[in-house]
């Protein structure tokens, strides 16, 4: 078989397999796939168009990086756990892909409000005196169900958000589904303490 037929997905999923060998739980993460032996080049090469994207959106020539790869089961709250913003003010684009076809939202797509739908929400939640970046209210949790733009896309289709916008991944229903993806973390001036980050230079 020649090296451009086999499924360079099914090869991702596979390595990512291996590396979340020892974790037990439903979502299994595995981080910083850009400086992986064995499939690095890879990542790097799919993301080459989200790294010119991301210097863009920061407004810089260099940005800091790391490529999370995760495998998500049936009979969780999803992906990231719920609905939450990622951060509630800093500038936060994430861009993704999945690994398996997410083509129905049985399949755990992710879930997204616009802007005027996450202040609301927000705002419904002040009076709760909820400051954090999780929704708490039930009556939240409801309007979010209602109004979440699905992400429904094949395999290899790259996506990306703004993740101050309320989000989630949805729980997966499909029975013996695996949801592949991997999740490009971007940094610009204000990196994290607690992550270890690729420098890319544009
Ligand atoms: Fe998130």
């Amino acid at each position: 078989m020649s090296l451009n037929k086999i499924d360079k997905f099914a090869v991702i999923r596979k390595r990512i397999d291996q590396l979340v060998r020892e974790q037990h739980e439903a979502d299994k993460r595995c981080w910083n796939l850009e400086l992986d032996t064995q499939i690095g080049d890879t990542i790097t090469k799919l993301f080459s168009n989200a790294f010119k994207e991301a210097s863009e959106f920061y407004g810089q020539t260099h940005i800091y990086i790391s490529v999370m790869g995760n495998r998500v089961k049936k009979d969780i709250l999803g992906s990231g756990g719920g609905w939450h913003q990622d951060t509630r003010i800093k500038p936060q684009k994430k861009w993704f892909v999945y690994l398996s076809d997410v083509d129905n939202i049985q399949r755990g797509p992710t879930q997204f409000l616009n802007i005027y739908q996450t202040i609301f929400i927000k705002f419904l939640e002040l009076f709760c005196f909820n400051f954090g970046n999780r929704v708490n209210l039930n009556l939240s949790n409801w309007f979010c169900k209602m109004w979440g733009k699905h992400a429904v896309h094949k395999k290899g289709v790259m996506f990306s958000a703004d993740t101050r916008l309320i989000h989630r991944g949805t729980p997966i229903e499909e029975d013996g589904f695996e949801r592949y993806a991997l999740t490009l973390y971007v940094y610009g001036k204000h990196t994290p303490a607690n992550m270890t980050l690729t420098k890319i230079e544009l």
